[in-house]
């Protein structure tokens, strides 16, 4: 079995708190946005493209607004959830190395995108591979990447110059860490569990729904 390959899926973590800042050697940044570059794509559009993002500036205007988008959902909670969430943290923004925002371009590659006539969103399922392929290359560098969400589209687009046409999908806190957790964030802080393979593995047709609460 190739238990290596397996053993970076499951050690993969999104990281948070644990980012130390030191540096990438450029040649580890090289070997992981290679990796997202190799993920497959709708016609082989390759609709992605990645903004490395070193900037403290840049970053701590991001963060401001990260913060204040925090503020908005915590206020959509109330009880339990809002003490539980008020405990989590959401992002490693000032603290990790460097981020990458990845960006979706649903103009590349033409008007007839072999495959994606019938599935506009089979362009950003690309994207989301690209996403996955950095991720996972990152883990095997023994890298942390903490994907961030907590904003609003338009937001990061004018920071970054990011034309109106084109979407950005992720902004990903990426760098060393002191060590990676076992267990995701949001389980450790009894936000919610993951759910079993066995209720997510279906037989022919879609039976019944076996969701944990
Ligand atoms: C599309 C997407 C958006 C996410 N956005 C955030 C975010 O804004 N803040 C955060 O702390 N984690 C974010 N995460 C990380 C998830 O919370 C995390 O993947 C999940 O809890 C499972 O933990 P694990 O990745 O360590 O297995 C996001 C993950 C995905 C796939």
């Amino acid at each position: 079995m190739p238990s290596e390959f397996y053993d970076v899926i499951h050690r993969r973590r999104d990281v948070r708190g644990q980012f130390t800042g030191a540096p990438i050697a450029a040649e580890v940044l090289d070997r992981v946005l290679a990796a997202a570059h190799a993920a497959p794509s709708v016609g082989l559009s390759q609709p992605w493209d990645f903004i490395v993002v070193r900037d403290r500036r840049l970053r701590a205007e991001f963060h401001e607004h990260v913060r204040h988008e925090r503020e908005v959902y915590a206020g959509s909670l109330t009880g339990d959830a809002a003490a539980r969430f008020r405990q989590i943290k959401i992002d490693g923004v000032r603290e990790s190395t460097l981020s990458v925002v990845v960006t979706y371009d649903p103009e590349r590659g033409g008007p007839g995108v072999l495959g994606r006539h019938a599935i506009a969103d089979a362009g950003l399922y690309s994207v989301c591979l690209a996403i996955q392929n950095l991720w996972l290359a990152a883990a095997a560098e023994r890298l942390g990447v903490g994907w961030v969400s907590f904003y609003r589209e338009e937001f990061l687009q004018r920071l970054l110059g990011i034309p109106e046409r084109i979407r950005p999908v992720a902004w990903l806190c990426l760098g060393p860490v002191s060590y990676v957790e076992d267990v995701p964030d949001l389980e450790r802080h009894g936000w919610r569990r993951r759910r079993p393979l066995v209720a997510a593995v279906h037989a022919d047709r879609w039976q019944g729904s076996r969701e944990l609460a």
